[in-house]
């Protein structure tokens, strides 16, 4: 069992097994994005005994990311190996995508055992889309988005708000999501990583989303948490749930139950603090995972209380200089 300092039981680890995408979202890389070489990035057999020994350390749910996880070649084959898992110590087995992949992996992912995923999509414009994006192409993601509803597999969208850009979208976005029976969770844009453009003209605060979406839907507080930084509401006229991801303006950190761990083996214990572990020299140095599970002891030792995120007006230095597509959204 892993218990902090605080004694939080960490039973969710998110894994981003390769920092690559396929789109460049504005917010999130810069346009000429320069990827890790290959062999820095732990192979799908090491990511696979990196999860097993969490699961044996008592982690319950874990969670696949990226960059765009089904991006990365043969990775069906983890979420074959992890699916397994499933009933057998691990509870959960997910997924973060941005949806591009889905026409072709919703039936394998429902076969590994895979029932909930989140698909980030943050415009129901084409034209748009694309501007958020920069090279995401909008058709194969609706057309993704659909066969994973089609497949069985219960749909979560992550919208992040970006004022000026899709601000004019919330309503559509409630609309669309009741119709299809997707939930919906509203995030804040996070310091991450150093970006062209400036975030804090980006930033929108979410209680000006929710006082928008209350203008035409009724929305009642939901007692929902999941030992995350979301909040939900229950929305009437649509009957679906509707959080909302604030790091900005709530702290969450006191239900906090998860470490991210990077594509290259680096744990981080806090999202928004520098201290980190590394896992992919006790992960190769030996078969036994002895190592490993002394390591991930250690780091979780010194799991810190809480997150430090500042956005300012017209300083943007504050951030955290990693790029969330390395560290797993
Ligand atoms: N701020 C907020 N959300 C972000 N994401 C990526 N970068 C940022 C950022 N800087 C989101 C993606 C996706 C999830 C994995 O993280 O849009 O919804
Ligand atoms: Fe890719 Fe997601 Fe980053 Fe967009 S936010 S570039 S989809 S990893």
């Amino acid at each position: 069992m892993l218990i902090d300092p605080f004694q939080r039981k960490i039973s969710y680890v998110r894994v981003s097994v390769t920092d690559r995408c396929d789109f460049r979202c504005v917010y999130c890389m810069s346009e000429d994005m320069e990827f890790l070489p290959k062999k820095d990035v732990l192979s799908l057999e090491e990511l696979d005994r990196l999860c097993n020994t969490f699961i044996d350390l008592g982690v319950k749910k874990l969670r696949i990311t990226g960059g765009e996880p089904l991006v990365r070649k043969n990775i069906m084959h983890l979420f074959k190996s992890l699916g397994k898992k499933l009933g057998k110590g691990l509870e959960e087995l997910t997924l973060t995508t941005n949806g591009s992949q889905l026409t072709r992996y919703s039936k394998d992912l429902f076969d590994s055992g895979i029932r909930r995923i989140n698909i980030s999509l943050d415009s129901l414009d084409k034209n748009k889309f694309k501007r958020i994006t920069r090279i995401g192409d909008f058709d194969k993601v609706i057309q993704g988005i659909m066969a994973a509803k089609k497949a069985g597999l219960k749909i979560k969208i992550n919208t992040v708000a970006l004022k000026g850009i899709n601000d004019n979208e919330i309503l559509d976005l409630v609309h669309w999501c009741g119709e299809n029976k997707f939930a919906l969770t509203f995030i804040e844009v996070m310091p991450m990583g150093e970006m062209g453009e400036k975030r804090a003209d980006q930033y929108m605060p979410l209680t000006d989303v929710r006082n928008l979406i209350q203008t035409k839907y009724s929305l009642t507080e939901d007692p929902l948490r999941t030992g995350g930084p979301a909040r939900y509401v229950h929305c009437h006229e649509t009957d679906q749930k509707i959080g909302f991801i604030t790091p900005h303006t709530h702290n969450f950190c006191e239900m906090c139950n998860r470490v991210r761990i990077t594509c290259t083996g680096v744990m981080y214990m806090c999202l928004g603090q520098q201290d980190k572990a590394d896992l992919k020299t006790p992960l190769r140095k030996s078969e036994n995972n002895q190592l490993l599970k002394n390591a991930i002891y250690e780091a979780i030792s010194r799991k810190p209380k809480g997150h430090d995120f500042v956005i300012e007006r017209k300083q943007d230095e504050k951030f955290v200089p990693r790029h969330m597509n390395v560290t797993g959204g």
